[in-house]
């Protein structure tokens, strides 16, 4: 079983990639005695941590009394720009509160889909194409050990990892996770209502007669803006900086 959040679709297309590697190489050939169920969590990493918005639903999953004890095996693995942080600890502390052990984690480098902050912009399209190409590869490796049920901890942490998810994370979330600056410029809208459909949190609202409107419990995903195929969306400072849209599966 999988479970995955995504922004723009970077951690959907690993997930995907994942699911059909391990099936076809025939996992369903272990008895589910043998090896009990297998959980993978899926999600991409916002400021150097999970986003809190999929912290909340792992908890609801996991107090689930249906999902109590079915566990036998838990991989996790998360896409980032660059680097996680502490991001492999507070998995690992919230899935021992249900008593799960056998906890395997990777993180693996997708292009970046943040932008909004000086100095913050995508990746070229010759890095981003590279990521992918090496993502592919490692996908495949972790898929084998999984398969295995090995145990593996291998997550690009960064430098400053506790700096970075103990104290940018909150003040992050703090002050630039919200919709209120979002700006449709209506001489590009076209009301397509493609902002609605990516909106993994169905935040907006569309219609096809008035613009966009944000429903206030945004994630911060920027899956809106980059999915706009006018490029009508814009936050304080993505103006000029381009939109990505991630690998079809
Ligand atoms: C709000 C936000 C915060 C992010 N924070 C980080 C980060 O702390 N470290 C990092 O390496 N990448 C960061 N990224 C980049 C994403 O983790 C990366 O591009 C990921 O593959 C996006 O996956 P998705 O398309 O499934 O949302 C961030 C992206 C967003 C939108
Ligand atoms: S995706 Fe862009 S063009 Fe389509 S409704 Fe949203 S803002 Fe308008
Ligand atoms: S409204 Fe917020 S959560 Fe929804 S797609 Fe846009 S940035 Fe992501």
């Amino acid at each position: 079983m999988i479970i995955c959040f995504s922004g723009t679709g970077n951690t959907r297309w690993a997930a995907n990639k994942i699911a059909a590697l391990t099936e076809d190489a025939g996992i369903e050939h272990f008895s589910s005695e043998q090896r009990g169920d297998i959980l993978g969590i899926f999600f991409p990493i916002y400021a150097w941590g999970i986003p809190r918005i999929f912290i909340n639903k792992l908890h609801q999953f996991f107090r689930n009394p249906e999902n109590q004890g079915k566990f036998s095996y838990v991989y996790v693995v998360c896409t980032c720009g660059d680097d996680i942080g502490l991001t492999d600890k507070e998995v690992k502390s919230l899935l021992q509160q249900y008593g799960l052990n056998n906890i395997s984690i990777c993180s693996i480098q997708m292009p970046e889909t943040y932008i909004d902050l000086p100095g913050f912009k995508l990746d070229t399209h010759v890095a981003a194409t590279k990521k992918i190409a090496e993502a592919e590869k490692l996908l495949s490796v972790f898929a084998k050990k999984i398969q295995r049920q090995e145990i593996f901890n291998e997550v690009n942490r960064g430098t400053c990892s506790w700096i970075k998810s103990r104290i940018l994370r909150p003040l992050f979330y703090k002050l630039f996770v919200d919709d209120k600056k979002f700006v449709v410029d209506k001489d590009l809208c076209i009301h397509c209502g493609k902002c609605a459909k990516v909106c993994p949190v169905h935040n907006i609202d569309c219609s096809p007669t008035n613009l966009p409107q944000y429903k206030h419990h945004c994630t911060g995903c920027l899956a809106c803006y980059h999915h706009c195929p006018k490029n009508a969306i814009q936050r304080i400072y993505t103006k000029g900086k381009g939109q990505y849209l991630p690998p079809l599966f």
